[in-house]
């Protein structure tokens, strides 16, 4: 990983530490995981869930009966999610926090989720991830992951600094260096060796910010 990583894992962080970040997955992700992946995924399937945060998609896979994996490069993320499991009763994931500068292992998977994760890289880096977390997916393993569009504001509130990627200039993660693709085509060319089931979209607002997203679920043949 990159001197990006670095400064971005400074910025989560600080976040954080100021707050726990604790919510339920977003409608988008709960609705693909049942339309594409529930039905494929048999008892006990391994879920890798790349930059899990504080476990508000972990939470939802172990609730649906999948052995989970939550990889994340804040500790104090790590923290606050094997913290939401005791509160909730639950046995934590198996939790590996992942160092910048080191190469990252994912290990083998059903079901690889890069969500809300990979676009707060550069895109070197965003990319990287994509092409050793496809290569750790099992053969009809599926993969899910979202991007920002080039008109979700952090990226239009950016100022690009290298190809597809960007230094953030709002209030609340200021300096973080962010990626996107672009569009849907070159989100699946970023996905070399998986075949798309469902390219779309989704977008919410936070105050009035447009927060606007695509997403590709695939298989890997
Ligand atoms: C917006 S949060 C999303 C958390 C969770 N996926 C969700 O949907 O609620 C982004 C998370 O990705 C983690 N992250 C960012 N870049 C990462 C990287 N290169 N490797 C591992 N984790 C990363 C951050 O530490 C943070 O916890």
């Amino acid at each position: 990983m990159t001197q990006a990583a670095d400064r971005n894992r400074a910025v989560w962080e600080q976040l954080y530490q100021a707050g726990n970040y604790m919510r339920y997955p977003v409608e988008q992700l709960v609705r693909l995981f049942y339309r594409h992946a529930r039905r494929m995924l048999a008892p006990g399937a391994l879920v890798v869930d790349y930059g899990a945060g504080s476990g508000n998609n972990a939470e939802f896979f172990v609730r649906e009966g999948c052995r989970v994996i939550a990889m994340d490069i804040s500790a104090t993320a790590l923290d606050v999610l094997q913290r939401r499991f005791m509160h909730a009763h639950l046995p934590a994931p198996e939790c590996r926090l992942v160092e910048p500068g080191e190469k990252v292992m994912i290990p083998e998977c059903d079901l690889l989720v890069f969500w809300d994760v990979l676009y707060y890289n550069d895109a070197e880096t965003a990319r990287t991830l994509l092409r050793e977390g496809i290569a750790a997916l099992r053969p009809g393993g599926m993969l899910m992951v979202n991007m920002p569009t080039p008109r979700h504001h952090f990226i239009a509130n950016a100022t690009q600094i290298a190809a597809d990627t960007f230094e953030f200039r709002g209030a609340d993660q200021q300096g973080a260096i962010m990626c996107t693709p672009g569009s849907m085509q070159a989100l699946v060319q970023w996905c070399a060796g998986i075949t798309p089931v469902e390219q779309g979209g989704f977008a919410h607002y936070n105050a009035e910010r447009r927060a606007e997203f695509m997403h590709l679920v695939g298989r890997k043949e």
